[in-house]
Order: C-alpha cells, then structure tokens, then sequence
C-alpha cells in the first residue's frame, strides 16, 4: 500500500516560515561577483532567503533593476554592494573570512565533501562565460565543484550556487 502524501498549502507554509527577512547575519553570503544574467541573481536571492544568507552583488546599473524584477518574496533578503571584487576579497580574507570558489578546477573538492560553515564564509560564484577571473582564484581557501555525469560542460550558474549554499547552510 503506497503512503498517503498530503501536500502542505501556502498557508501552512507560510506559518512555518519566518515573518520577516533575516537582518544581515552576516555568517553566510553568496558571492556572484561577475554576473551577466539577471534571471540568475534572482534565483540567487531566493535561495539566500531560504539558508539565511546574504547576497553580494557589484553595484553594475542594471543589477538594481534585475534584483527587483527577480525578487518575488514579500521581502528582499540582505544585499551587500561591492565596489571592488579582488580588493574587497582580499579584505575579507584578511580579516578572518573563508573564502569559498564554488568552481569546476582541478584542485576542488566534491560538493558532498564540504563540510557545512563554522564562521563567515563567502561563496564566490564566476561569470557566467569565463568562470572566476585568475586574480580571484589567487584569493580562495577552498574550491568546492558538484560532480557531472551529462554532457554539458558546466551548470547554471545559480543552479551551482544554490547547492553549494545548502550545502555550506547545514542544510542538506
Ligand atoms: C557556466 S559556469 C562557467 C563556464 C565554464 N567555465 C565553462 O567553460 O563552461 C558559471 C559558473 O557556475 C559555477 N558552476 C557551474 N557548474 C559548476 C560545477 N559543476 N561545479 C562548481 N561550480 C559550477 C561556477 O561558479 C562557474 O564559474
């Protein structure tokens, strides 16, 4: 006898969730530094709702507008401008932060081998065409890539950050 499944509503759902967005923690943050697709921050942003992340975007003139088209929740999760990729990386790493690249690299470690963040960590997330540019690469602690048996060459990239950001959150 197959077991009955009953499908929560979106009442349920939302009674379960939190009433409001997480201030920024600042424990956690997802890192598209080099993003040329909209669509994809804000898949990116919803999925940093969802582990209490933030977000951390550079300030190009068409990010505002596709954060706000993207941003389909009542309220926006915590974004952080960044002027400076490498500089702000290297600040970051200096003053204590893990710096993760979420990256295809022959030195990365398999995604069911990462081990869920202890302190502030940041998920650095490459260009949709060219991956994370060399001198970000200088700046990681750790590369962690998701294991592919298809024949395409890589996946989308918020497809790739949200993995690894359950995966960081403790979540899977
Ligand atoms: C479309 S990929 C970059 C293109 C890639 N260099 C290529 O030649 O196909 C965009 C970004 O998604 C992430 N990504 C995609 N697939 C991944 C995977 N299997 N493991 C880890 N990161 C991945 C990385 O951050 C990467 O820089």
């Amino acid at each position: 006898m197959s077991p009955s499944i009953r499908v929560r509503t979106p009442s349920e759902l939302r009674a379960a969730r939190r009433r409001k967005a997480h201030s920024c923690w600042g424990h956690l943050v997802a890192a598209p530094l080099w993003p040329l697709h909209g669509a994809n921050l804000g898949t990116l942003l919803r999925t940093c709702d969802a582990v209490g992340a933030c977000l951390a975007v550079p300030r190009f003139p068409w990010v505002p507008e596709a954060l706000r088209r993207g941003n389909t929740l009542r309220r926006p999760a915590c974004v952080h401008w960044v002027h400076d990729p490498p500089g702000w990386l290297a600040r970051e790493k200096a003053a204590g932060t893990a710096i993760v690249g979420v990256e295809l690299a022959d030195e990365a470690v398999r995604l069911a081998d990462l081990t869920p963040a202890r302190g502030r960590t940041i998920a650095v997330l490459g260009h949709e065409q060219q991956g994370i540019p060399p001198d970000a690469l200088d700046l990681l602690d750790t590369v962690v890539e998701i294991p592919m048996v298809g024949t395409g060459a890589s996946l989308n990239v918020a497809v790739a950050g949200s993995l690894v950001l359950y995966k960081l959150a403790g979540l899977l």
